[in-house]
């Protein structure tokens, strides 16, 4: 029996004039993972940070348990629904003042020497500069950030892009290892099929500002529809 953890409904998102997200509908629910695809600047990461409180939107709902819309939330409540996101950026944004190590202590909650087992960071690492390590490594340290911080959702925006195939591979592996364990409810913004194929239980497929379609990810190329099967192509 799955379980809503987040209720979307008609969420609506303008910039100035532009309208990114337009009366947007969608479920996230407890334990599962679910990719957000589409093309670039359709709003993927504009709906993460809806989401996550980092952006305000203009009309709509977001529950969250039992939070009736976490627009209405405040200050001190706001910030307090914050702390429920691990959150790894598109360019992983660790500190470059700080160690690896004092980047991880930012958010630390829970065992370090475990995550960094899990995520197949070297120990002797941890006394680096971030901009000394490659971006696979940045990556993973960015994951391993987001995780100590032991958080009900974890985001993870295009947590492949502009890594080589091989490296991609690596990260994929890692994700669905502590998705699949932990089973952490996790939402991906991607364009890497291979994230969808092997973490994502479920994909929301974004176009013109809602979900276009949605469904199990195995079935994307069985019942996906024609902007979706095209997006998909066109991507390989
Ligand atoms: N802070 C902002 N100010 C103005 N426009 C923005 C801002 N953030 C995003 N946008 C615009 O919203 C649209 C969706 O952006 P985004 O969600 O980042 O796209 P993507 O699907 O590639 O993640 C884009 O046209 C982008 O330029
Ligand atoms: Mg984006």
């Amino acid at each position: 029996m799955r379980k809503t953890k987040i209720k979307i409904k008609g969420l609506s998102k303008n910039f100035g004039e532009k309208k990114v997200l337009k009366n947007l509908d969608l479920n996230i629910y407890e334990s599962e993972s679910l990719a957000i695809i589409g093309e670039s600047g359709s709003g993927k990461s504009v709906l993460t940070k809806c989401i996550d409180g980092l952006e305000s939107f203009d009309s709509g709902i977001i529950s969250y348990d039992n939070i009736e819309n976490i627009g209405d939330l405040k200050n001190l409540q706001k910030d307090q629904y914050m702390t429920k996101f691990g959150i790894l950026f598109q360019n992983a944004a660790l500190l470059d003042s700080l160690t690896v190590k004092e980047n991880l202590e930012f958010s630390q909650k829970k065992n370090v020497k475990e995550i960094l087992k899990d995520l197949s960071i070297p120990e002797n690492l941890l006394n680096e500069y971030p901009n000394t390590l490659s971006i696979g490594v940045q990556k993973r340290i960015g994951l391993a950030r987001a995780i100590l911080k032991n958080p009900e959702i974890l985001i993870l925006d295009e947590p492949t892009t502009g890594l080589d195939p091989i490296i991609s591979k690596q990260i994929n592996l890692i994700i669905k290892k502590l998705v699949k364990e932990k089973k952490i409810t996790t939402i991906t913004v991607t364009h890497d099929m291979n994230s969808v194929y092997e973490f994502s239980d479920y994909t929301a497929f974004i176009k013109n500002g809602s979900i276009s379609w949605y469904g199990k990810s195995k079935d994307i190329k069985k019942n996906g529809n024609k902007p979706l099967l095209n997006f998909v192509k066109g991507i390989y």
